[in-house]
């Protein structure tokens, strides 16, 4: 639990930056660059969380360390739409323009991937695992949704 207070403390300033830095003036933290950083490490966290989770609930591991990596899985779906706020483009990036064109479908889909993860949060609280392994497959599927419309090549 401390450890995971101490990571939460440490995500929630990074993810606030690119904001603050919109207004920056000359030779402050490009903030181009801070956005695209802080949605990788959003991105990131999450698919980690996500992987613990799935060998967690394979492995039937305690209720406290499964309930841990879904609220972490949750916390950052909770930050898809703030991390992607600013259109930024950088080499090795693979966000396509195609989300803030169409952004409203692409909030729906951060929405809807939010969702599932909640739903997931509470199956383990409630101690349903049976629910916990469906709900599992459908947040990985909220995943690959979106990454097939709006995640390309990070070679562009
Ligand atoms: C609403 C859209 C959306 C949803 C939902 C979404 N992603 Fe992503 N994800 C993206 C985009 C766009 C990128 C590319 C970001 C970039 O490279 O700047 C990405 C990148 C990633 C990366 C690579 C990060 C990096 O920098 O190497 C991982 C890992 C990842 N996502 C995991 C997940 C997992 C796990 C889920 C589901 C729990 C998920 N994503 C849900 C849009 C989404």
């Amino acid at each position: 639990m401390k450890q995971a207070l101490s990571t939460l403390l440490l995500i929630v300033p990074f993810f606030m930056a690119p904001a603050l830095a919109q207004d920056a003036p000359q030779g402050q933290p490009d903030p181009s660059h801070e956005a695209v950083l802080a949605r990788g490490k959003v991105m990131t966290d999450m698919g980690k969380a996500l992987r613990t989770l799935q060998l967690g609930l394979r492995q039937k591991d305690d209720i406290g360390s499964l309930l841990l990596a879904a609220e972490l899985v949750n916390m950052n779906a909770e930050l898809i739409t703030n991390v992607f706020q600013t259109e930024a483009y950088e080499p090795g990036s693979e966000a396509l323009p195609a989300i803030w064109q169409n952004w409203e479908d692409f909030s729906n889909k951060a929405e809807a991937a939010l969702e599932q993860t909640a739903a997931l949060v509470d199956a383990i609280d409630m101690e349903d695992l049976r629910e916990a392994n469906s709900l599992l497959r459908k947040v990985t599927a909220d995943c690959a949704a979106c990454h097939d419309v709006y995640r390309g090549e990070s070679d562009r």
